[in-house]
């Protein structure tokens, strides 16, 4: 029987998935590596590992599963977004990748405001400068690394840098290439205003495509190094929250997903590109051909969970906390918890946001700290949720959610209250690399568009709908809101 594998690049492991004609995911072969933070504030990782991470995720799944590389009809990619990856002319790498998560940039970020100009910048790419992009970490180089920045002769992505191993060619998805922040979001290409102001040669960056498009092959050396068979077609893919976002179905307009992970991220399909005008939100391509999407991210959602457990429940499983927070009622009795413990992108940009309680009582127990968790997650999700709304976007009905948040059924009413949407959850957890294995089948030829396999495809089950709950939640998201504004000066150290 025939299959495409999808290969997630991502900050801590690489996976690849094997899916066969009907959709079903038949293996999964995953090897992780470390991140590095030479510097606070810094984040990097070695571009080899992901290559080495990729032979050996590949190797896995072939021997878990036992399927034949002949078998293999295409191979999709995604990964981790917005890492600089530099190579020399002789495609060596000059310095270790520059990831997502490294906040090294707020001045190059003014930069590129200052040089653009800030409402220019955000109508033409999408987005406002934020660390997380990778038109800054350029400039960055370009400012505090001149001889390395001399040598550059291309600029790849993460998931792009495996693409150069498996194909020997250069080349990126049209969803990549957006986050970048040097793409004009309009004509799904390279911007040569953007790359004129930061003084970026275009014969540094590759062709781009759209996702279930074929860059190339798997050369020969790939094939002995990894297993697969030479001339297994490669497809262009996508970033990890597009892929991911075919990965659970969120292809048409009006479709709406959630992933809940450490980052909380609501990403929405558009058939135009649909911009918030302050940039507190992302727009960019989709990895459907033709397709746009809109998406808030806040980076510590099931992350404040675990921040809240490690620190004040050790030992305790989620789904035990999660139930002692359902014994407290809505609201948790007055208590409110702001959730920027890594500072926060959507909608408040601020590398300095800070977590906070606010309203503590004697009266408070543990259960209602956590609900209040939950809570303020969910809160800071309507903020994202209603910024998109606000620019454009038809507010959603049904939310497609995943990730490992979704495990407990309190969440889920709690967000479905919130957000005022019922939550549908979805089959599959292997969100992004499933989402590339389709665009792999797409690019195969199993069926004509990704619209047609992802309705054969990903099945959903709604658990959860907005309930009595839905009216006290809206004047308590009220004062949730009045929060960040008062306490600002305190987290900016005033
Ligand atoms: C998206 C983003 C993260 C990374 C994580 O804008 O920065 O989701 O792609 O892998």
């Amino acid at each position: 029987m025939a299959h495409v594998l999808g290969i997630d690049v991502s900050t801590t492991a690489t996976k690849a998935v094997l899916v066969n004609e009907g959709g079903r995911v038949r293996g999964i072969g995953t090897a992780e590596y470390p991140a590095d933070a030479p510097r606070p504030l810094w984040s990097e990782q070695d571009p080899e590992a992901w290559w080495q991470g990729a032979i050996a995720a590949i190797g896995s799944v072939l021997s878990s599963t036992g399927v034949a590389p002949s078998d293999i009809v295409g191979i999709g990619l995604t990964g981790q977004m917005h890492g600089l990856v530099l190579l020399d002319a002789a495609d060596a790498v000059l310095r270790p990748a520059i990831l997502w998560n490294d906040q090294r940039t707020a001045a190059e970020c003014d930069e590129i405001r200052a040089a653009v100009g800030r409402e220019r910048l955000i109508g033409l790419t999408g987005n406002d400068a934020v660390t997380g992009l990778t038109a800054p970490k350029l400039a960055w180089v370009r400012n505090h690394e001149p001889a390395i920045w001399e040598r550059v002769r291309h600029v790849l992505l993460p998931k792009d840098f495996v693409r150069l191993r498996l194909t020997g060619e250069h080349a990126l998805d049209k969803a990549d290439g957006s986050g970048t922040q040097l793409f004009d979001l309009a004509t799904r290409d390279w911007s040569p205003e953007m790359l004129d102001a930061l003084g970026i040669d275009p014969a540094w960056l590759p062709p781009t495509h759209e996702g279930p498009a074929v860059t190339g092959t798997v050369t020969a050396s790939a094939a002995s190094a990894t297993g697969l068979a030479a001339g297994t077609p490669v497809v262009a893919g996508g970033g990890d929250q597009a892929a991911n976002g075919v990965g659970v179905g969120v292809v048409d307009p009006g479709t709406v997903a959630l992933s809940l992970g450490t980052s909380g991220v609501i990403f929405a399909a558009t058939d135009s590109p649909i911009v918030e005008p302050d940039g507190r939100v992302h727009a960019f391509c989709h990895a459907v051909p033709g397709r746009w999407h809109m998406m808030s991210v806040m980076l510590s959602a099931a992350g404040s969970l675990r921040w809240f457990r490690d620190a004040l429940a050790p030992g305790m499983a989620f789904a035990e906390l999660s139930e002692e927070a359902g014994r407290i009622a809505p609201g948790s009795d007055g208590l409110l918890f702001l959730p920027y413990l890594s500072g926060e992108r959507s909608p408040h940009s601020d590398p300095l946001a800070r977590g906070a309680f606010v309203g503590l009582t004697l009266g408070h127990e543990r259960a209602h700290l956590a609900r209040a968790v939950l809570e303020g997650v969910a809160f800071g999700l309507r903020d994202g949720l209603d910024l998109m709304v606000a620019a454009g976007m038809p507010a959603p009905t049904t939310i497609r959610a995943s990730g490992g948040g979704t495990a407990s059924p309190v969440w889920r009413q709690i967000l479905a209250d919130v957000l005022d949407a019922e939550i549908a959850t979805v089959a599959t957890t292997e969100g992004a690399a499933y989402g590339a294995a389709v665009l792999a089948a797409i690019g195969a030829g199993w069926m004509p568009h990704v619209a047609a396999a992802t309705t054969a495809w990903v099945s959903t089950e709604v658990s959860a709908s907005p309930g009595d709950a839905a009216a006290a939640y809206r004047d308590r998201h009220a004062a949730y809101r009045a929060l960040y504004p008062a306490l600002s000066p305190t987290f900016h150290g005033g």
